[in-house]
């Protein structure tokens, strides 16, 4: 199976990467913005349609959700002409596609987890550039598989790792705790996709560890597993603003990866476990040089 990743030095790419180099069965196209710039079509036709690869997984988006709200033309090019590029080619080669999305396409008003059919209302630009993405992918390419995922961390920048370094220099932490989600780790999302891809179960999917908490019980608990001392502060989204507003309330429900049979996600503290334990392990591998 040859499988053309984009975007393939973020976080969930690096994951996939790694996972699918692991099996000889893979033929692997790996390309960054350099060799793959989805935004540009001429780009996208040319490797797509030269490589012609089997499946086509689309890591690659303008992830910085603030920065979005004033870099409104590079949001929309990445998140939404980027994914509509890549479902243009692979139609044409015949490709399974994979777009990553969001639990921000939700307006996060609701009180039980978001299943895979209910109404999207964005609001952010991320949001809505996102799920302009989600709607050209349906439009534009019969072999899709549209994966929203929340609160992801692996190998990269993210809030597991912003905790541990802003440790290192604060006493105590101020940390929102009325915005609840799923923290979803890339080794579970990764494992779904590559299990998806080997199917014909195509459609939209809602993707993310089981369980639920806010980002104040995500902070806690991450000093918690690592034994940092540190107080953490609770505080309101309204006491701690963004240039962005978030969804209150983004649980996704993985309603069809469970009706599928796919559904592999781990509890959340458990996945959370295991990355901090990698973490420790490759900190002390860098301290003796390995
Ligand atoms: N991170 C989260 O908490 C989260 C939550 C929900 C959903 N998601 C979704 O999950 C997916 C993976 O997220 P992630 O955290 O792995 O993202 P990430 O670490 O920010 O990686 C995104 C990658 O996309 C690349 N990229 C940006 N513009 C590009 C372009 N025009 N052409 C080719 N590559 C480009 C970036 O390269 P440069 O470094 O060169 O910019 C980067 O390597 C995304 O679809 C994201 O929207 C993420």
């Amino acid at each position: 199976m040859k499988i053309l990743i984009t975007g393939s030095k973020g976080q969930l790419g690096l994951e996939l990467t790694k996972k699918l180099t692991k099996n000889k069965k893979y033929e692997l196209i790996l390309t960054d913005r350099e060799a793959l710039n989805i935004v540009d079509i001429d780009n996208v036709n040319e490797i797509i349609l030269s490589n012609k690869p089997d499946v086509v997984i689309n890591c690659a988006a303008h992830t910085a959700v603030d920065l979005c709200e004033t870099d409104i033309e590079n949001a929309y090019k990445i998140n939404a002409i980027g994914p509509r590029n890549l479902a243009i080619a692979c139609e044409k080669v015949g490709a399974k596609f994979v777009q990553v999305s969001t639990d921000y396409v939700f307006d996060g008003n609701g009180s039980r987890p978001y299943r895979e059919d209910d109404v999207t209302c964005p609001n952010s630009i991320y949001g809505t550039s996102k799920l302009m993405g989600e709607n050209f992918t349906k439009e534009f390419c019969s072999k899709y598989f549209i994966v929203r995922t929340a609160w992801l961390y692996g190998e990269g920048n993210n809030f597991v790792r912003t905790m541990i370094k802003l440790s290192e220099t604060n006493k105590e932490l101020n940390v929102v705790n009325d915005q609840f989600g799923s923290p979803t780790s890339t080794v579970d999302l990764a494992k779904a996709i590559i299990d998806l891809i080997h199917t014909e179960y195509y459609g939209t999917y809602h993707g993310t560890c089981e369980g639920q908490c806010s980002w104040y019980d995500f902070a806690k608990k991450i000093f918690e597993i690592n034994n940092i001392d540190i107080k953490v502060n609770p505080v309101t989204s309204e006491e701690f603003k963004r240039p962005a507003p978030r969804p209150a309330y983004s649980v996704l429900d993985n309603f069809m990866f469970k009706l599928v049979g796919l559904n592999s996600f781990r509890n959340w503290e458990d996945s959370l476990r295991e990355y901090l334990k990698n973490e420790t392990l490759e900190e002390v591998a860098t301290i003796k040089g390995d």
